[in-house]
Formats: structure tokens, C-alpha cells, sequence
């Protein structure tokens, strides 16, 4: 997936600016930098969530397998279901733990052999399974919050997309949920490529390949913010050998 020259609007305020990004199959790159510089405003353009939001509009190209996903022509939902996304705050639908899993593959119309097979396949791999599989009719709602996220993650897993994005997806979680769902993401970079948004950067640096650090740049003139992308690489570089001072101020906690 690849983000090429991107600047991301809402109305006339331009939020984003000039992203040029790719992203490597099979891995995990990790998004960082102070709030409000547009890493959920940019991790939302990778699968046009962003269309649901009133005025926002994107500039430049997002390629995914080479083709555009802002090309007339393409469907939004398809999109959303190859790229999937996982929120900070658990979403469970008020629903039973089966039905959350089984309602995006009944929604798309997804061909599925055998429904029971899918939601247990996906609470697998969402490392879930066990906990759940003999209370499957029963809330998610009932579920604690760590729980609830390897649900959604498991929900965005269940129409097998190509690609999970996830907006600081452990902000609400106590630190053994955390680690869990690190652990988790271990697993499911062997099939997904994944994006995460964190503002943990021992997180960050313990599960990413590839870190991307952003930052809000004041315009002199009018003073408005607008977030660039400053520096990306390995995640060893972008920690231990950052090119830009602007990364190296971040990182050491020298910022702001
Ligand atoms: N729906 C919206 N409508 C208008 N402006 C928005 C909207 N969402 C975000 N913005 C603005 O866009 C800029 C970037 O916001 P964004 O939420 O992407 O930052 P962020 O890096 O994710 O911050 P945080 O770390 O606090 O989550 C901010 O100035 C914000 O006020
Ligand atoms: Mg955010």
C-alpha cells in the first residue's frame, strides 16, 4: 500500500499535507508523533473512512495493489472491507458475540461454507477462542475491555482483509489487555499488513518494523497547524539514529 503526496482537508482547513508513505506487506508500521499533528486523520484516509466525515476531503493518491482507492469507479465498502479498522475504544455492536463476529460477512455477502467455522476461525486467530467459545449467544457487551478489542479486532479479521489499520487500539486497555494484544499483532503481521496509530513509544518500539513520525507545523503567515510526515524508517533507525532533530526531540521526550 502506498500514500502518495496526500493532503488531507477539512473544508478549507488542510489537516495533513504532502504524505508520500509506503507500506511493506507482512508488516507492522507504527505511526507516532504529538496530538493533533494527523495520524487518525491520515490512518482514516487509508480505507476512506474519512467519507463519512462531513467536508473532509483527500488530495493525491492512496494505491493499494496499484490502483487508486480514490478512483471514480470504486467501491467504498469493498475498500473498507480489504482494510479493515480496529478503534481506541472497544465498538462492540450490542449484539451476541456470534453475531458481531458473523455481521460483516452477512452484510458484504460474503460465500461462507460454514458460518460456525468463520467466527471461530476469527476469535482464533484474535486469540479469543478459548475464552469465549461456550458463550457465544451471550452479549459482547458483557465482555471486559481487553476482551472487547480482540473482539473487534476479530470482527475486522472475519471478512479476511488484506490490511488492519488500528487508532492507538490499547489506549483503554490495563497493561496485561496491552500485551496480550501486542502479542496478538505478532501473529496477524504473518497474514495482515498492519497500521497503528500509538502514543507509546515503548510500543511502538517493541512491534513495529517501520515507524513513521508526524509532526504540526505552524505556518508563519497564518499560523495554522498542519501535520507533515517528518522522518520514516526501521523502527531501529527512527529510535536509535533519527535523521531529523524534530524526531530526535520527540523520541527523547524533549518535545513540547
Ligand atoms: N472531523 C473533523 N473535523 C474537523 N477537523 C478535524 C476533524 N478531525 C480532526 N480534525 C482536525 O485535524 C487535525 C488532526 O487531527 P487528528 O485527530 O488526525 O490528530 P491526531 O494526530 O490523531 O491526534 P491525537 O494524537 O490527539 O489523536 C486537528 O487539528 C483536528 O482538530
Ligand atoms: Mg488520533
Amino acid at each position: 500500500m502506498r500514500v502518495e503526496n496526500v493532503d488531507v482537508y477539512y473544508g478549507d482547513f488542510r489537516a495533513v499535507t504532502e504524505v508520500n508513505l509506503e507500506f511493506g506487506l507482512h508488516e507492522i508500521t507504527a505511526l507516532i508523533g504529538p496530538s493533533g499533528c494527523g495520524k487518525s486523520t491520515l490512518l482514516r484516509s487509508l480505507n476512506r473512512m474519512n467519507d463519512l466525515i462531513d467536508g473532509a476531503r483527500v488530495d493525491g493518491e492512496i494505491l493499494f495493489h496499484g490502483e487508486n482507492i480514490y478512483s471514480k469507479g470504486v467501491d467504498p465498502i469493498e475498500v473498507r472491507r480489504r482494510i479493515g479498522m480496529v478503534f481506541q475504544k472497544p465498538n462492540p455492536f450490542p449484539k451476541s458475540i456470534y453475531d458481531n463476529i458473523a455481521y460483516g460477512p452477512r452484510v458484504t455477502g460474503m460465500k461462507v461454507e460454514s458460518m460456525d467455522d468463520l467466527v471461530e476461525e476469527s476469535l482464533t486467530r484474535a486469540a479469543l477462542w478459548d475464552e469465549v467459545k461456550d458463550k457465544l449467544k451471550q452479549s459482547a457487551i458483557g465482555l471486559s475491555g481487553g476482551q472487547q478489542q480482540r473482539l473487534c479486532i476479530a470482527r475486522a479479521i472475519s471478512v479476511r482483509p488484506d490490511v488492519i489499520l488500528m487508532d492507538e487500539p490499547c489506549a483503554s486497555l490495563d497493561p496485561i489487555a496491552t500485551m496480550r494484544i501486542e502479542d496478538l499483532m505478532q501473529e496477524l503481521r504473518e497474514q495482515y499488513t498492519i497500521v497503528i496509530v500509538t502514543h507509546n513509544m515503548q510500543q511502538a518500539a517493541r512491534v513495529a518494523d517501520r515507524t513513521a513520525f508526524f509532526t504540526a507545523q505552524v505556518s508563519e503567515g497564518t499560523g495554522a497547524r498542519t501535520g507533515v510526515l517528518v522522518e520514516y524508517g526501521t523502527t531501529t533507525q527512527i529510535f536509535e539514529d533519527p535523521n531529523d532533530q524534530r524526531t530526535e526531540d520527540y523520541i527523547s521526550g524533549r518535545f513540547g
